[in-house]
């Protein structure tokens, strides 16, 4: 089963620097009313609290609008619908994706619900796309991600450009939320500055 238009898109996050980006891009998500699936990792949660002052999932709740379209999912439940490939789905987001869990999706061990989603996506042929963030890289990190873009992944590191002039932290969040949004197909409307303009 392909990509299902209108269906939910799983959204993940991990314990890579980088909470901001799933910040803004929950409450991006959430204004545009798109269904999501939400699996929180116990070090998504712990770099939520240290980056943004988010303190667990009511806090993140508060945070990122309205949840009305947001279904909540704990990591170790393996049983949980996004780990069926049966359950239509739009595609999955990873962000921030930490380079353990992006090895895990390498390895296939579909050992959380997190990972089990991805290998899921992959099989299904949906679209999975993964927000890392770690510097420098080893050759393991590097072979991990040619491993899940061969297998259909897109890797879309947390690497914003300066070309746009950023003045704020908020405009280098909506460089790489822009593109995700892109990516899903989801209409953006930056306040700060239009995504037409990201390459
Ligand atoms: C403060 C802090 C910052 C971290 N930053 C990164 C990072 O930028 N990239 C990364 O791959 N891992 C980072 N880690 C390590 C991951 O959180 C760790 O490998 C964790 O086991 C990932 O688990 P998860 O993928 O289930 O969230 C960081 C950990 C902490 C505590």
């Amino acid at each position: 089963m392909s990509a299902t238009p209108g269906a939910p898109v799983t959204l993940a996050i991990t314990g890579a620097s980088g909470a901001p980006y799933a910040v803004r891009l929950l409450a991006a998500l959430n204004a545009a009313a798109v269904p999501l699936r939400l699996i929180v990792s116990a070090y998504g949660l712990r770099l939520l609290a240290e980056e943004t002052g988010i303190e667990g999932i009511d806090g993140l709740r508060a945070a990122t609008g309205d949840w009305s379209a947001v279904e909540l999912y704990q990591p170790g439940d393996r049983g949980g619908t996004p780990a069926s490939g049966s359950a239509p789905s739009r595609g999955m987001v990873i962000c921030p994706c930490s380079m353990g869990t992006l090895a895990a999706i390498a390895a296939g061990t579909s050992r959380s619900l997190i990972e089990r989603a991805a290998d899921v996506a992959l099989k299904e042929r949906r679209p999975l796309i993964l927000v890392p963030r770690e510097t420098p890289l080893s050759p393991i990190h590097l072979e991990n991600m040619l491993r899940v873009t061969r297998a259909g992944a897109t890797v879309m590191p947390a690497s914003p450009g300066f070309y746009h002039r950023p003045s704020s932290i908020d405009d280098l969040v909506d460089f790489i939320v822009a593109r995700i949004m892109d990516h899903l197909g989801v209409p953006f409307a930056s306040n700060r500055w239009k995504s037409g303009e990201v390459e």
